[in-house]
């Protein structure tokens, strides 16, 4: 990287422990479920790679099995010299790009995300994890030790593999946290009863690690810097946690983690709903307690300007990005040229948590479809070979990721949106409470799509006759989806296929989420009466449209045949959901579906889907459905008979989310 002008606290160069970094950018831990099998894999040094190239200084590994007991097969496993090589490579990989490489400690313990005992659970006491209830083995004073050998000597095998450091997590709930916590070590041993017991374990690990590696070897802590659990680590307990540890000079930086396991699990991820910069105050205070240890400030620090004034203003030595440099691998490296507009901002939905474990995946992004590609950092669309006239229909954020792309790649591109605005549903999520961020994703694509001469027709419902006339040779279908009205009278709702659109209908007159939310946000003002959403959705938009009316309305009631809602949501997504549907007192009326045909224009009645008892909710001021979608593709077949080559993608394909709308639209731009 050149000398920057730009940002040049962030840009100048730190000295870390015994080596010197080349700005203040550190890659947070974050678990990519890209090892297969224990295995390290070409995807998981890709991934890495691409942040190393992309600009950042330092990277946290995901947790490595480090210890004998650790197992999971999307860990490497590095307790052995099973992964010798991929170990060497991973390091070269990263370190050869001037990028220091640390690999990440931690055990859950007995952290779990789903309800049920979790098995072969360790734990400092035998007391329940608060969000599984899962009760652990509490951990002999001879199995921590052995724990600590292991811990001790896997680092030393990293080094040997060319690893610059490891980092102890001892925050988010797990273990080492766990240990550290009066509510979840209830010890009598020397390992508990007082701070100097609690904090035994991570000391001795600490000195263990000193003495296994070279003085050069970083050894980096994330601590808890406030749990929300009461009786657990508030600020002040992080305080007194971090002092004794830093106090030895063993540690060369300490970075705070938020959160737990259990109903403060979303502090850890704050999300589009949380402000920027949360935990930069509590930060500030903790560092105090560090006995001059530089801190790493972490958590939700989205542009380069708020890295830089962090690092200007002596709040930390180091920045942390976790999401955003997930969003873009080349955050570093473009804020370093003043190419701010060029970076892809998280948006904080936490899809990526959801992908890693709800789904099991690989992590992905919604703003980023081309994660861990061998090509990711800094991606630049490759020529076409030949140039086509590329007609694109939907002007959401599928279509416009494959129309950018594919004009990038030199061929004429004219995209055609229905509405006088691009950016289709994402837009209108995006006016509604906590979706601002979600601007990000079309307003990268439309500078893109400007920048590489993307011709657009808006406010146009083109038919097939409109399509062919202009004769192209390629049709991305990118028109979206549309909810199906429901209809019942009987146990299980029925869905008409007929499709909705706002407006006085004799048969049914309640409108999909969408057209009233649109027509709520032309005149957002204070309204009578109660409103009520049918959600057989389950994502966020259906949430953030309820935030929105309960601003407008006393009182509103969301409905599900489900027994809980946002089951389409991350567990995060769905806690903070919860959280703000409790402190904003919007009511959730489980198990329950409307029967329409019962109902009028002041009253609700909706019936208990089990038992059939009906309720009435009086004095309706609003009530709209959503439900299940089908694809808008009624172009596909006449486009195709006029033997035009199309493309479906998006929900114009499946009706999903953002992530497959960009993921496809991508992939769509650079296969014509
Ligand atoms: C998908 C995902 C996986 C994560 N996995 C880990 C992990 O394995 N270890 C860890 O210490 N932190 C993990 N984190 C937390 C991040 O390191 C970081 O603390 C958090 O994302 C807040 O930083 P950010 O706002 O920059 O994303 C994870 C975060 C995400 C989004």
């Amino acid at each position: 990287m050149n000398t920057p002008t730009h940002y040049p606290s962030l840009f100048s160069p730190f000295r870390l422990g015994a080596r010197t970094l080349r700005n203040r950018i550190v890659h947070a831990s974050m678990n990519t479920h890209m090892a297969v099998e224990t295995r390290v894999t070409t995807r998981l040094i890709d991934y890495h790679a691409a942040r190393a190239r992309g600009g950042a200084a330092l990277i946290v590994t995901e947790p490595i099995s480090m210890a004998r007991h650790q197992n999971v097969s999307y860990r490497a496993r590095g307790w052995n010299d099973d992964n010798l090589d991929g170990l060497k490579r991973w390091a070269d990989a990263v370190e050869s790009e001037d990028c220091r490489l640390l690999g990440q400690i931690q055990d859950p313990g007995r952290g779990r995300h789903n309800t049920g005992i979790g098995a072969h659970a360790l734990g400092a006491s035998a007391l329940p994890d608060d969000l599984s209830w899962t009760v652990p083995h509490a951990l002999s004073a001879s199995e921590i030790r052995s724990m600590i050998e292991d811990f001790a000597a896997s680092s030393a095998r990293l080094e040997r593999c060319g690893f610059s450091g490891v980092e102890i997590s001892g925050g988010h709930g797990h273990l080492f946290h766990q240990f550290l916590s009066p509510w979840s070590n209830e010890r009598t041993d020397d390992y508990g009863g007082d701070w100097e017991g609690r904090t035994r374990f991570l000391r001795e690990l600490i000195t263990a690690i000193r003495a296994a590696c070279g003085r050069d070897f970083l050894l980096g802590l994330k601590l808890p810097g406030n749990d929300w659990v009461p009786g657990g680590i508030g600020p002040a307990e992080a305080a007194i946690v971090a002092s004794r540890l830093t106090r030895s000079g063993e540690v060369d930086y300490v970075c705070f983690a938020q959160g737990t396991h259990g109903l403060a699990l979303e502090r850890h991820l704050p999300d589009s709903h949380a402000p920027a910069l949360p935990y930069l105050g509590l930060e500030r205070d903790l560092r105090a307690s560090l006995n001059g240890v530089p801190l790493v400030a972490l958590g939700k620090i989205t542009e380069p300007a708020e890295a830089e004034s962090i690092i200007a203003s002596g709040d930390a030595e180091l920045v942390a990005l976790g999401r955003p440099i997930l969003a873009d691998a080349a955050w570093p490296l473009k804020a370093s040229q003043g190419r701010t507009r060029d970076i892809r901002y998280c948006v904080f939905c936490n899809i990526c948590w959801d992908t890693i474990n709800t789904h099991l995946k690989p992590i992905a992004c919604i703003n980023n479809p081309r994660v861990a590609e061998p090509d990711e950092a800094d991606w630049r669309p490759a020529p076409a070979a030949t140039k086509r006239r590329v007609i694109v229909i939907g002007a959401g954020v599928a279509g416009l990721e494959a129309a950018w792309v594919a004009a990038a790649r030199g061929h004429h591109v004219t995209v055609f949106g229905r509405s006088a605005e691009a950016g289709g549903k994402t837009r209108l999520h995006a006016r509604l409470p906590g979706g601002e961020t979600l601007g990000n994703i079309y307003g990268y694509q439309l500078d893109a799509a400007r920048r590489a001469g993307v011709r657009f027709e808006l406010g146009v419902d083109a038919s097939a006759a409109d399509v062919i006339a202009l004769e192209p040779q390629v049709v991305i279908l990118a028109a979206g989806s549309r909810m199906l009205r429901p209809h019942g009278n009987w146990g299980q709702v029925r869905i008409l296929s007929s499709g909705s659109k706002f407006g006085p209908d004799p048969e049914f007159p309640w409108p999909d989420l969408r057209n009233a939310m649109r027509d709520i946000l032309e005149k957002p003002e204070r309204r009578d009466g109660t409103a009520i959403i049918f959600d057989m959705d389950h994502t966020e938009a259906t949430y953030a449209s309820a935030e929105l009316l309960r601003t407008l309305f006393e009182r509103v009631i969301v409905i599900t045949p489900r027994e809980y809602i946002a089951q389409k949501t991350a567990l995060v997504t769905r806690q903070a959901i919860t959280r703000r549907f409790h402190e904003k007192r919007i009511e959730v009326i489980a198990l329950a579906e409307p029967r329409w045909s019962e109902s009028s224009a002041e009253k609700l009645v909706y019936a208990n889907v089990y038992s059939g008892e009906r309720s009435v909710i009086p004095n309706v001021g609003f009530v709209a459905y959503s439900t299940p979608r089908v694809p808008e593709d009624g172009l596909a077949a006449p486009l195709r008979a006029a033997g035009i080559e199309v493309h479906l993608v998006g929900d114009c394909a499946l009706p999903r989310g953002v992530l497959a709308a960009t993921g496809e639209g991508h992939a769509a731009g650079n296969a014509v």
